[in-house]
Order: structure tokens, then C-alpha cells, then sequence
């Protein structure tokens, strides 16, 4: 099939013999997105589209019905099909530019979530529901130096039903967020006489740092396809922090044959897996994988956050606990002194109990699956040689650039622009020269209103590092 545009709505297809359902919804999308379609305008019918494109009719009416259930059409039996008020469109200029009020450029950090739309009112009315509630006990110095029994129990339920975790309330450590639970982790392991740590070779830098302060050796192991290479463990490694759900920042889960390895490691040798699921619940196209701590629950200390689907800012995070190591973890805790935080850990009991957290959840994962996809269609449109790579989910996304593209340059590019992301070998746990191109792009760190924005500035600052490139070696020749 040739190109054919079409004469109401100026669609400009590229519809390959193989799949014509992809390239049209692609050329769809962009329509929509470059605003040559906009918010109202009636797509022709099925059937004139597809005698036009000289495709079956069903496979219009398919590309239609997906791009409604996500939002981008709306249709009725006997009035069409049209472009829906809510699909994504060109964002103004103005905005689209705008850095800090101080020109320091915003953060859009992997692992980022948008704070604007923390449910304060919801939590407000949880903490005062927490504090009518709260007991002389709660209120004073408390024993129990895992936390709050009441969030233990919520959270062990959560888990229970949304991971799948295998997990009582006995085994439950509150912690300050994710790092704060690592530091206590690593702390035992060093304390228990452990030496190596092995962590994916691409990685969160806060974390390598606090376990090598913890005293521990870290040992990269490479990261690909099919997540981390836990073929490299060895029985001289004591413990392996994982992103087994979705690697940070490649994006890839860990594969089944991975997983059972994995633990058949820990099984055989005594090492500890620390699983850290820090985005567990934002998978877009199916349902997430579960916990791997459902597979060995005395082996694999899970620990999840609430930092990424509320925020950072409520700083609780939790542990599902091997029983063998329960009491070094308690005994780090005791020696730290950590804050009690017992009312902001009975505001999140409740928050749970009355369900907000699942509502949370569900409106983020809506909010964040719409950015990813967005931002797919946007590079689609304008950078088809870029690519995302991983499994739609989470609230950053890997950006596989064109061969030959300097990362470093499209990050430069995104800083005059006011956005702050990082290159691919910015996480990496070794310095070296074999990182693929490519860019980590927080779009969870938006705020709202400039989520579309914020994704036109990525994706132009990838545009124009590759146009400088092309200059550049056509002035080579
Ligand atoms: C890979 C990864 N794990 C965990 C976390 C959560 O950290 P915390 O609970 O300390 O906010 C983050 C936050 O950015 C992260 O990127």
C-alpha cells in the first residue's frame, strides 16, 4: 500500500502491508497529537476510511474502538465517531517553554511521582479519623520497634491481595521510606558478617551509596533482556538487590526462568534477595507480575513504598521480613533511634482501611498510563527512530535513542528547555563505555497540567540533538 492521504481529515498514512492496524492508529495518534485533528473533528466512517486506505473495514473499526477505550475518540451508534474534548493536543508555546519561576530547570528524575495530585483532602480527613481513634499506647513511646500493629495489619492484607505477597503482620517492618528500610537491611547484613552485595548494573546511585555505607562490597551484574543476570551470583555473594517487577531505570521485568534462578540461589547458598518494589503497582497493559517473595518468603525480604503512589513527602515505606532476620533488622532500628512517626503511620492505616489507597492507585496508574502512552505516540510521530523499551508501566520511561545519538547532548538539550532528566549511564554502577544511548524520562514528575508539555520538551530536545548530529556528519562529508 502507497501513502494515501485522506481528503477530510488530511491523514497521512504509511500503511505497510503487515500491519496496517498499527500504522493507522500511529498515524492517528499523531494527527491528534501535532493538532491536525482536533478536539470535536468527525473521522470519517469505517467503511470510506477503509475503502480510502484499501484496508478491511475491520480493522478501522478495531483501531477506532482502541484509541476510544483509551480516551482519544468518542463514538456513538448513528453519529460517528469524533476526536474527544480530553485526547491529548498541542500544548501552548508559552507554557511548553516555561522552566522554575527561578529558570532552574524542574526535575524529571526516574522515579519521580507528581506531586499535585497527592489526595490531600483524603489524607486530611484519614488523619483526623487517626487521631480520634488513636490509643494512650499508640500515643506514647511504643514497644513494638516495627511500627504501628494497625498499618502492619493493613499493609499485610494489601499486600496479600494486590501482590500476592506471603505475609503477616509479625513479619512487617515500617520504615522511613525505601532507603530507610535498605539502610536498616544492609546495616544487619554487615552486622550479621555479610561482605558482597550484588546490585543490577544499572541502578538507583542513592542506593549503592547506602549500602557501601553500610559497609558492604557492591558486585554490578549485568542487566538485559530479561532483567538482571543472576546466573553471576555466586556463593560468594551474601545478598542481591533487585527490581524484579520492572527494572529501574531499563524497565524490563525480571524473566520467570530469573526469578526461579534467583531463588534457587538464595535457597542454596543463604543470600539474601532484596526486593524492592518500588513501582509494583503501576503495570498498564495487564496485571503486574506478583511479588517474587511469594516464591520464598525466607528468603527474600520484600520491601514496598508508598512514595511513588502518594508521595514521597508521607516518607513510609515497608518490609515483608524472613523470619532468621527479623531481629537484626529490629536490633538496627533500636540503635538509629529512628523517628516514631506512630500518627502518620495510623493516617495511612486509615487511608487504607477506607480504601483511598486503591482509589490513589487506580487514578495514578489512569494518569500515568495516559503520560507513557503520550509520550510513545509523541516519539512515534516525531522521532521514530528512538524508542521505549521495557513493559508499559512504572512513571519513568527508557529511551533507546538512534545509534550514534550522545545522550549527554539530549540532556543538555532538555536543560535549556527548563527539564531535568539523565542519560542511561548516570545510574550505572561502574564507569565504562558499553551503556546503550539512551535517557531515563520521569514523566511521573509533571505536575498535571504540564504533563502533555513536559513530554513535547523531551522529545524535542531528542529531535534537535539528532538534527545537530546529521548536520554534523553531512558537514563531516
Ligand atoms: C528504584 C527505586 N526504588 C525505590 C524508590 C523509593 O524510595 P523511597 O521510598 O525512599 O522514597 C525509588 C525512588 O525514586 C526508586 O527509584
Amino acid at each position: 500500500m502507497s501513502l494515501t492521504p485522506h481528503a477530510d481529515l488530511d491523514l497521512h498514512l504509511e500503511v505497510g502491508e503487515t500491519r496496517p492496524a498499527r500504522a493507522l492508529e500511529r498515524a492517528l495518534r499523531d494527527a491528534i497529537v501535532t493538532g491536525r485533528v482536533t478536539a470535536g473533528c468527525r473521522l470519517p466512517t469505517t467503511r470510506s476510511l477503509a475503502a480510502d486506505l484499501g484496508v478491511a473495514r475491520t480493522t478501522v473499526s478495531e483501531v477506532y474502538a482502541q484509541l476510544a477505550a483509551e480516551g482519544w475518540l468518542e463514538s456513538r451508534v448513528g453519529a460517528g465517531t469524533w476526536v474527544a474534548e480530553t485526547a491529548p493536543s498541542r500544548p501552548d508555546r508559552a507554557e511548553a517553554q516555561a522552566a522554575e519561576p527561578d529558570g532552574r530547570p524542574r526535575p524529571y528524575w526516574g522515579g519521580y511521582p507528581d506531586a499535585s495530585l497527592f489526595p490531600l483532602g483524603e489524607w486530611a480527613a484519614a488523619a483526623r479519623r487517626a487521631a480520634d481513634a488513636a490509643t494512650l499506647a499508640e500515643l506514647g513511646y511504643s514497644e513494638d520497634l516495627r511500627g504501628s500493629l494497625r498499618l502492619r495489619a493493613e499493609l499485610a492484607s494489601y499486600l496479600r491481595r494486590t501482590r500476592g505477597a506471603q505475609v503477616s503482620p509479625e513479619r512487617i517492618v515500617i520504615g522511613q521510606g525505601f532507603s530507610g528500610l535498605l539502610a536498616l537491611t544492609c546495616r544487619a547484613m554487615a552486622g550479621a558478617g555479610a561482605r558482597r552485595l550484588a546490585v543490577e548494573e544499572y541502578g538507583h546511585p542513592a542506593h549503592r551509596e547506602i549500602a557501601a555505607a553500610a559497609g558492604l562490597e557492591l558486585v554490578p551484574v549485568p542487566v538485559d533482556g530479561e532483567g538482571a543476570d543472576v546466573s553471576r551470583l555466586g556463593p560468594g555473594i551474601d545478598g542481591v538487590l533487585l527490581t524484579p517487577a520492572h527494572q529501574f531505570p531499563t524497565g524490563v521485568p525480571l524473566s520467570p526462568a530469573r526469578r526461579r534462578a534467583v531463588i534457587a540461589w538464595a535457597q542454596q547458598t543463604g543470600g539474601l534477595v532484596i526486593e524492592d518494589d518500588y513501582d509494583g503497582e503501576f503495570r498498564y497493559e495487564r496485571r503486574a507480575v506478583g511479588a517474587l517473595q511469594a516464591m520464598a518468603p525466607d528468603q527474600v525480604m520484600y520491601i514496598g513504598t508508598a512514595s511513588k503512589a502518594l508521595g514521597p513527602a508521607v516518607g513510609l515505606a515497608w518490609a515483608a521480613v524472613p523470619k532468621t532476620r527479623l531481629a537484626g533488622l529490629i536490633a538496627q532500628r533500636s540503635v538509629l533511634n529512628e523517628p516514631r512517626d506512630t500518627l502518620n503511620q495510623l493516617t495511612l492505616a486509615e487511608f487504607i482501611a477506607a480504601h483511598s489507597y486503591d482509589r490513589q492507585v487506580r487514578r495514578m496508574r489512569a494518569e500515568y498510563r495516559r503520560r507513557r502512552e503520550y509520550l510513545a505516540a509523541r516519539l512515534a510521530a516525531r522521532v521514530p527512530r528512538a524508542r521505549l523499551a521495557g513493559v508499559p508501566a512504572g512513571i519513568q520511561a527508557f529511551v533507546i535513542l538512534p545509534a550514534g545519538t550522545d545522550p549527554d547532548q539530549v540532556v543538555a538539550a532538555g536543560l535549556r528547555r527548563g527539564l531535568a532528566f539523565k542519560a542511561l549511564h548516570e545510574y550505572a554502577a561502574s564507569a565504562g563505555s558499553g551503556n546503550p544511548p539512551a535517557i531515563v524520562a520521569g514523566f511521573g514528575a509533571s505536575p498535571a497540567t504540564r504533563a502533555q508539555s513536559d513530554i513535547h520538551l523531551v522529545v524535542a530536545a531528542i529531535e534537535e540533538s539528532i538534527a545537530d548530529r546529521c548536520r554534523l556528519s553531512e558537514g563531516e562529508n
